[in-house]
């Protein structure tokens, strides 16, 4: 059956079952493969996208249940040809490494940022808590998440 719904600004419609499993209609349907499947079980968080803004675990998620939803995912973090904030911190913090995780964690940032502009530390660290890196030690992730927060050379969060 069709299942129509916005994907980074665009309206899509594509056939699929309807317990198919959202992840796989964004990677295999829809070419859209930002998310990454880690775990493939609700644990990791590198699958995360935004459905109406809230951070989901797309590994988890029917795809009928997102019929008529707003579907954000890394693909549609920069606007204009500019990355998002999150992401510009990212690259500045050297906050990634393999990647596997990354388009996790900036959708989950951007989350928190769109909700809470001004995140304590602790906030943040709490925020991106559902997400999982196996690389970085998660400092320089949450370094970038605070300097997206305020001009570089300020006091962070
Ligand atoms: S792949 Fe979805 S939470 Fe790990
Ligand atoms: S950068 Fe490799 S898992 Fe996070």
């Amino acid at each position: 059956m069709p299942v129509n719904f916005t994907l980074n600004g665009r309206g899509v419609s594509v056939e699929a079952t309807p317990m198919a499993r959202l992840l796989d209609v964004l990677r295999e349907d829809l070419r859209c493969t930002g998310p990454k499947e880690g775990c493939g079980e609700g644990e990791c968080g590198a699958c995360t996208v935004l459905v109406d803004g809230r951070a989901v675990n797309s590994c988890l998620i029917p795809v009928i249940q997102v019929e008529g939803a707003t579907i954000l995912t890394v693909e549609g973090l920069a606007t204009d040809g500019r990355l998002h904030p999150v992401q510009e911190a990212f690259v500045r913090c050297g906050a990634a490494q393999c990647g596997i995780c990354t388009p996790g964690f900036l959708v989950t940032a951007r989350a928190l940022l769109d909700e809470n502009p001004h995140p304590s530390r602790e906030e943040a660290r709490e925020a991106l808590a559902g997400n999982l890196c196996r690389c970085t030690g998660y400092q320089k992730i949450i370094d970038a998440v605070c300097e997206a927060i305020v001009p570089v050379g300020t006091a962070g969060c």
